[in-house]
């Protein structure tokens, strides 16, 4: 090797893509996709067109109760109730639950906004709760130091596909006795024991957006439940307040309801990939295994972690670089997740940040407090997990849940391993170009 190159090989981040360098992952990299379609999905698609029952009231289709029996099966509980989006889902769940105005349920911080919106939706008030710091869901402490005399359910969600601590949940649940309701949109598939997710408290929601493990074509939603009257009410919920009809529909409201109903071509598809869904899980394992063992091994960065009896659908990897431990304050956080984020992305490895500021601190929900907006300094100290995760984590989403990504994944392993022999420069960038904070992304957004 002659001077220069030996310069080179000294220089700073040589070899990163960001500086030029050739990058971890080849652009033409197989693999990836998600969700996958099949020639049976179109055929399932087909099949409904040309039956001419292109919507759930008409006469005769099946597609959706075909669905709901195989989902019911598939989670091991008594009903399944098909609606038209996750939070259609949840929503109906809630109302069906009792929830209404002067209620408060209790919401991780750290979900999707479409959590709290349900439970406003239906006329109540969201109170939030921090997340665990190991498994990203809701703290039971946390929980039962936000219960008050109007709490009237819990929506723990089982973030990233982990259940949540449904035992110390329930305890909690049973104590203010009020219900669960969980929000199992990102978990299909997920146990706690021998039991599957959706069959863990009162209702189960679950979601069927595109990229979600159980994918339709379109919006789906699907509600499971052991309870024979919350079903019912579910039935009509979904059916502007419509008894469920036998023979002739009556069109009778008996409760204020929307049209919540899916369409049958969504359900046709998302019971084909239904067919493939075990499957699915088990050919994508390994590989994610083989990913998650490969950056556990670097230090300072924590891989999702599952603990005894639960296991994991891993519909999106959260990954926590840890500041301390590779040298930064934690006032670098932001900092070291954003050059990290600017180093993986050249080399081709696609992390983004999923939530970028804690749910209670989003206009729509800090203006719902009966005293007004709760200042941010109050959510930083109330919810400082949540904080710490949304401000220093990154995530891996939808190409990893191809069953074929496992070669894909080895290169993304590469791109890290890589990114951590120059974290001497990640360790400079971070330091000298502050990232934005969840603060500033607010007053932005
Ligand atoms: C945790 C969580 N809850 C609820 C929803 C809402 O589901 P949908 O998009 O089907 O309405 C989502 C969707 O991303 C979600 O991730």
């Amino acid at each position: 090797m002659g001077e220069p190159a030996r310069a080179a090989l000294r220089t700073p981040g040589a070899g990163l893509a960001l500086l030029g360098g050739p990058r971890a992952v080849p652009r033409d990299a197989p693999g990836g996709r998600w969700p996958i379609v099949t020639p049976e999905d179109e055929q399932a698609v087909l099949r409904v067109l040309r039956s001419g029952r292109l919507n759930a009231a008409t006469a005769g289709e099946t597609e959706v109760a075909e669905l709901e029996e195989a989902w019911a099966l598939a989670t091991g509980t008594r009903h399944c109730v098909a609606v038209a989006s996750g939070t259609a889902a949840l929503h109906l769940a809630l109302r069906g639950c009792g929830i209404g105005p002067g209620d408060e349920v209790i919401v991780p911080a750290l979900t999707m906004n479409a959590t709290a919106h349900a439970v406003h939706a239906a006329g109540g008030t969201a109170v939030f709760a921090d997340v665990e710091p190991d498994t990203y869901t809701m703290d039971a402490l946390s929980a039962a130091a936000a219960a008050g005399s109007r709490t009237a359910a819990l929506l723990p969600v089982h973030l990233h596909g982990l259940p949540a601590d449904m035992p110390a949940l329930g305890e909690l649940a049973g104590r203010l006795g009020v219900p669960v309701v969980e929000d199992a949109a990102q978990a299909h598939g997920a146990r706690l024991g021998c039991r599957r997710v959706g069959g863990l408290g009162t209702a189960g929601c679950f979601s069927l957006h595109p990229h979600k493990n159980l994918p339709t074509c379109g919006e789906g939603g699907l509600i499971t439940t052991d309870d024979d009257d919350l079903r019912e009410q579910l039935v009509r919920l979904r059916n502007f307040g419509e008894p469920e009809p036998s023979g002739t529909r009556s069109y009778i409201a008996h409760r204020t309801a929307f049209n919540a109903r899916m369409a049958p071509v969504a359900a046709a598809f998302a019971r084909s990939q239904l067919a493939r869904f075990d499957e699915n899980a088990r050919l994508r394992e390994p590989g994610i295994r083989d990913l998650l063992d490969r950056l556990a091994r670097l230090p300072g960065l924590r891989v999702p972690r599952v603990p005894a009896g639960r296991t994991h659908s891993w519909h999106i990897l959260r990954l926590m670089p840890e500041p301390e431990e590779l040298g930064l304050g934690p006032e670098h956080r932001a900092g070291l997740r954003a050059a990290l984020h600017r180093v993986l992305r050249a080399e081709g490895v696609p992390v983004s940040q999923y939530q970028v500021a804690p749910l209670p601190a989003h206009p729509a929900f800090r203006r719902a407090g009966p005293s007004g907006p709760v200042p941010l300094e109050e959510v930083a100290e109330r919810f400082p997990v949540t904080v710490a995760v949304v401000e220093g984590s990154l995530c891996l989403q939808r190409r990893h849940l191809d069953p074929a990504a496992g070669p894909l994944l080895r290169r993304y392993a590469d791109g890290f391993e890589k990114a951590w022999r120059h974290l001497d420069l990640i360790r400079r960038m971070a330091v000298s170009r502050p990232a934005p904070g969840w603060r500033e992304t607010l007053s932005r957004g």
